[in-house]
């Protein structure tokens, strides 16, 4: 039940989908959550419903492609909260299209909200533990996905930014480690998880119904199904305690045997 107990930790992309999931699991062990999102509706609603459950829960407005938002996310969980001791880079965007028909402007939207934002929310965590340490370490969780492992034909600019956020985990873990900073930085590698995300991308798809595609996808991964949210979650929940104390710039792979073959 207390597995985070006493933490903060802000979840970016917090209102639907993977973020939601994590923040439900880390505010039911017991984390004081700052949901962080464009979409005010959903992440308020869900602020209400974890506060009625009893556990601390803040809302803000935050786009993570936006270095002002950042520095006023910090501002306002250390004002509220007094510190924080875990961030989920979580949103993210995907587009899919052939290399040659990409525009220029898909793929630095893409890279501004996948890459640009993850370095600016590692960036001012960073400035916000050195500044208020927290008790028990401060821990960064990246998600990057199984296509930031391996390639898609149709997820090029995809694919280069979860690949990107992997190797920056492995690079800031090992800054943090070596500047004797108690910070441990770890990525995330989720298969296809049911979410909207998945929901869009494979409506946007041609071809069959929704439920001949979903079973396309899940066939795609040894185990036979696409995943749950809080497949991922657990594993958020797992980097944020302090049973992973010693697991740095490690790569957390939650794929349903996808990238085993
Ligand atoms: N669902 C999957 O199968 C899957 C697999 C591998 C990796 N991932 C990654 O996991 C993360 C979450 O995925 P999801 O499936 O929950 O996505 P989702 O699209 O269902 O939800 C993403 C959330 O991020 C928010 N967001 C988008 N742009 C933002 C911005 N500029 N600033 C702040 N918030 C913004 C959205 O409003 C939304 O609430 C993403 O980084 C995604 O790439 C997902």
């Amino acid at each position: 039940m207390n597995r985070v107990a006493d933490k903060v930790a802000i979840v970016t992309g917090a209102s639907v989908g993977l973020g939601a999931a994590s923040v439900r699991m880390l505010a039911s062990e017991g984390a004081a959550v700052v949901l962080a999102d464009i979409k005010d509706k959903e992440g308020q609603e869900l602020e209400r419903a974890i506060q009625l459950a009893g556990a601390k829960a803040l809302y803000v407005h935050h786009d993570v492609a936006s270095e002002e938002s950042w520095k006023a996310l910090i501002e306002r969980t250390v004002a509220q909260f007094g510190q924080i001791d875990v961030l989920v880079n979580n949103a993210g965007v995907a587009a899919s299209a052939a290399p040659e028909e990409q525009t220029l402007e898909q793929w630095r939207w893409l890279m501004s909200i996948n890459l640009d934002g993850v370095f600016l929310g590692t960036k001012h965590a960073i400035l916000a533990m050195k500044a208020h340490p927290p008790s028990g370490g401060g821990s960064i969780i990246n998600l990057s996905s199984i296509e930031g492992l391996v390639g898609d034909p149709q997820l090029g600019a995809y694919n280069a930014s979860k690949g990107g956020v992997r190797l920056y985990t492995k690079s800031v873990a090992l800054y943090c480690a070596k500047a004797g900073l108690d910070i441990r930085v770890n990525s995330i590698h989720p298969g296809y998880i049911w979410t909207p995300m998945v929901k869009n991308y494979l409506r946007s798809r041609d071809g069959q119904d929704m439920a001949a595609k979903r079973a396309e996808v899940a066939a795609m991964h040894p185990v036979g199904r696409i995943g749950d949210p809080d497949d991922i979650a657990f594993g958020v929940l797992y980097l944020a305690s302090s049973e992973s104390k010693f697991v740095t710039g490690a790569e957390l792979v939650i794929d349903g045997g996808y990238t085993a073959q």
